[in-house]
């Protein structure tokens, strides 16, 4: 018997969990807010530390150790399937991602790569990991919209003018070139599921530069791919967007276990909007608020706590990752506040 089916984290997701409270993790609990964390990043680099499966199991399993976190994620990186395809990835310290050989209208062809393969010492990691980890294991892969901005800007950017420039003046290409990502990334999904995750994420966090239209057509469609193509392991799938909280109904339409929402909207007004009956809901606060003083931090979680209060498809989590120079004990403080309630 798998115990992790009956974690508080895995009942939410299928809008069941009856327990009082409801279960609590965080986008990116396993990054440099953490001392533990920057100990290592200081003998290793990151993509050494992606790498390395012993690493992947130890760094997962930090945020468990140090915050008593409901859920563990995968310790990895959305661009990863990138340096597989072989466009060359590397991390800057003060740049962040920066994609060597970026895609241009005129170069786009990407190799047959198998994910699977290349990417097997993820898969090693979860196998790793599986071992002792005590609570469900959150798999994840970005969406193709956002892998692919990822391989034609080369860098984490604001406008997202080339991707969006070629979009709109050769969509066959770029449908192409999402279909190709798409088809990598459910190859490489299905790998984790493979391997042991008990759930899976899926990040389309640079959505929100898309109108109503391309939403559909370039984003949404793709993530549809993935959860038809999924959707028959039995591992529920929740998808997050910046901009989820003005596609969230069609993010329900398209079969997603649960939705993360960003946080710019009230969550308990999208839950009169979008029943628990629809889908589970993932969120929402604003990751800012851990930078606040502690009695406002706890008094904006008591406002989405309260709203939510007895929900059976709701998980607590942040509107984006934790930021880098948030002070640990106030994360822990956090996961305390939601747990005692
Ligand atoms: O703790 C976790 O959430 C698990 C691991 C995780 C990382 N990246 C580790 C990481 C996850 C789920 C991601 C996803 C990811 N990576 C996304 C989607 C989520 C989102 O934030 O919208 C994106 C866009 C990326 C690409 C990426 N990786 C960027 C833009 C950066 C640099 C900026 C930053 O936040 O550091 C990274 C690096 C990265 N990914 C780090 C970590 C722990 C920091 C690397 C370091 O140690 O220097």
């Amino acid at each position: 018997m798998n115990l992790t089916q009956y974690s508080l984290l895995i009942q939410a997701l299928r809008r069941q969990n009856y327990e009082k409270r409801p279960p609590v993790w965080f986008m990116r609990q396993a990054g440099r807010y953490l001392p533990a964390y920057r100990q290592l990043r200081a003998r290793y680099s990151f993509l050494e530390m992606c790498h390395q499966p012993a690493l992947i199991a130890e760094v997962t399993q930090l945020p468990i150790d140090i915050l008593g976190v409901d859920g563990a994620i995968l310790f990895a990186d959305i661009l990863l399937p990138l340096e597989a395809f072989g466009l060359g990835l590397q991390f800057h310290d003060s740049v962040g991602p920066v994609i060597e050989r970026p895609l241009t209208p005129e170069s786009n062809e990407l190799p047959a790569v198998s994910m699977a393969e290349e990417l097997a010492y993820v898969g090693e990691g979860i196998r790793e990991l599986k071992k002792t980890l005590k609570v469900p294991l959150l798999g994840f892969a970005g969406a193709p919209f956002t892998v692919a901005s990822y391989a034609i800007e080369g860098k984490t950017c604001r406008d997202w003018r080339k991707t969006k420039l070629w979009m709109l003046k050769d969509p066959t290409s770029f449908h192409r070139l999402l279909k190709t990502i798409a088809t990598a990334t459910i190859d490489y999904l299905n790998m984790q599921i493979d391997a042991g995750v008990d759930a899976i994420q899926i990040f389309d966090s640079w959505a929100h530069c898309l109108g109503a239209v391309q939403f559909r057509e370039f984003s949404l469609a793709y993530m549809r791919l993935m959860i038809q193509a999924l959707k028959s392991r039995g591992v529920p799938i929740i998808l997050f967007c910046r901009g989820s909280s003005v596609f969230a109904g069609e993010m329900t339409a398209i079969g997603a276990d649960a939705i993360s929402i960003d946080w710019n909207a009230d969550i308990t007004k999208l839950r009169r909007w979008i029943p628990t009956a629809a889908v589970a809901l993932q969120g929402n606060l604003d990751p800012d608020l851990l930078l606040a003083p502690p009695n406002k931090l706890l008094q904006e979680a008591a406002v989405i706590l309260d709203g939510m209060y007895r929900d059976p498809g709701y998980i607590f989590n942040l509107g984006h990752g934790i930021h880098p120079e948030t002070p640990v004990d106030t994360v822990k403080a956090l996961v305390e506040f939601v747990k005692s309630r």
